[in-house]
């Protein structure tokens, strides 16, 4: 079993990421955590309870967290998941449960009622661990692991030429988690997360309908932005990748090498910079991925949306 808590920005990778969570039966989730990143914290936190009423799971408790990256403004994606960040969905669900408390409150009586035993998975900015650290820097330690997507190591970024969203939208918070001492830090970056394609027929082979119909009016337009820049109806999931390593690491190989990100630059701002080479001659402090295998992740994404939508 995992203990985990899930920090999400939700946005409509996250929304799939969650639905994979919820159906995960070595999964214990504590909770969700929420922050502003593709939309503004008042709205993902919306989504997510939205999320849980419209899935049945309203006993899963959610936690609101930051409201805007550490040191500048939020610049959010709602261009590419929709001004309500789910791409118009959940609109009409208007009764749905409340927040149970604030996110960095419950960050700090997790880690300390279970130290070394829970998992943090983070689908958005960094901005909410990284609050957790400046309060409570003797947390780091008792943290058993941090999965989060975001970087883009070596290839271009989708928010900057160099920066990955999540990273770019609060890279002073991605610098100061990487340099907390965390000792099992994994940033899956889009260098994988790219690969993690699904296409439209993919859904095919969901057997829940009402499931099937959800996620795909959930991507439609995420999938027409893909179309037309790559010729085919797809869709990278980057954050359902990111939880899906936790539940079969097999999917990725990585690496440890030393990690850092750069957030005082004019034009490099979000830079996540990997020393594979161990030229800065500095301990390794994250585990990056080198390598995806595409199939295995395939296979696995879609048995676990068929296991949530069996118990839905
Ligand atoms: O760069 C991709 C990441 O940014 C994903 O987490 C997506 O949800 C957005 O937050
Ligand atoms: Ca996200």
């Amino acid at each position: 079993m995992h203990k985990v808590i899930l920090d999400v920005d939700t946005g409509i990778d996250d929304a799939i990421a969650l639905i994979i969570a919820l159906g995960a039966g070595e999964i214990e989730l504590l909770g969700i955590t929420t922050v502003s990143g593709n939309v503004h914290v008042e709205q993902s936190t919306r989504n997510t309870l939205r999320l849980l009423k419209f899935l049945g799971r309203e006993e899963v408790k959610v936690y609101k967290g930051s409201s805007g990256p550490l040191d500048r403004p939020l610049v959010d994606a709602s261009q590419i998941h929709g001004s309500n960040g789910l791409n118009g969905q959940l609109e009409d669900l208007e009764d749905y449960p409340g927040v149970q408390g604030d996110a960095i409150d419950f960050y700090k009586e997790s880690f300390n009622r279970y130290p070394g035993e829970v998992t943090l998975v983070m689908t958005g900015p960094q901005t909410n661990l990284a609050r957790l650290l400046r309060e409570a820097p003797e947390t780091a330690s008792r943290i058993k692991a941090v999965i989060a997507m975001g970087g883009a190591l070596r290839v271009p970024g989708n928010h900057t030429p160099l920066g990955e969203f999540n990273i770019m939208t609060d890279p002073m918070a991605a610098y100061e988690n990487l340099h907390a001492g965390i000792e099992n830090f994994t940033l899956i970056s889009l260098d994988v997360t790219l690969k993690a394609l699904i296409v439209e027929e993919d859904f095919d082979q969901i057997r829940n309908p009402a499931l099937k119909e959800f996620l795909l009016r959930l991507l439609d337009r995420y999938m027409d932005r893909y179309e037309t820049k790559n010729q085919v109806r797809a869709v990278p999931m980057h954050d359902p990748l990111t939880l899906l390593y936790l539940l079969n690491p097999g999917i990725l190989k990585v690496e440890k090498h030393y990690l850092t990100v750069e957030f005082q630059s004019l034009f490099s701002d979000g830079h996540t910079i990997c020393d594979y080479l161990g030229q800065y001659q500095r301990r390794p402090n994250a585990y990056v991925p080198v390598a995806i295998d595409r199939d295995a992740f395939k296979r696995e994404f879609i048995k676990r949306l068929n296991q949530s939508g069996d118990v839905l």
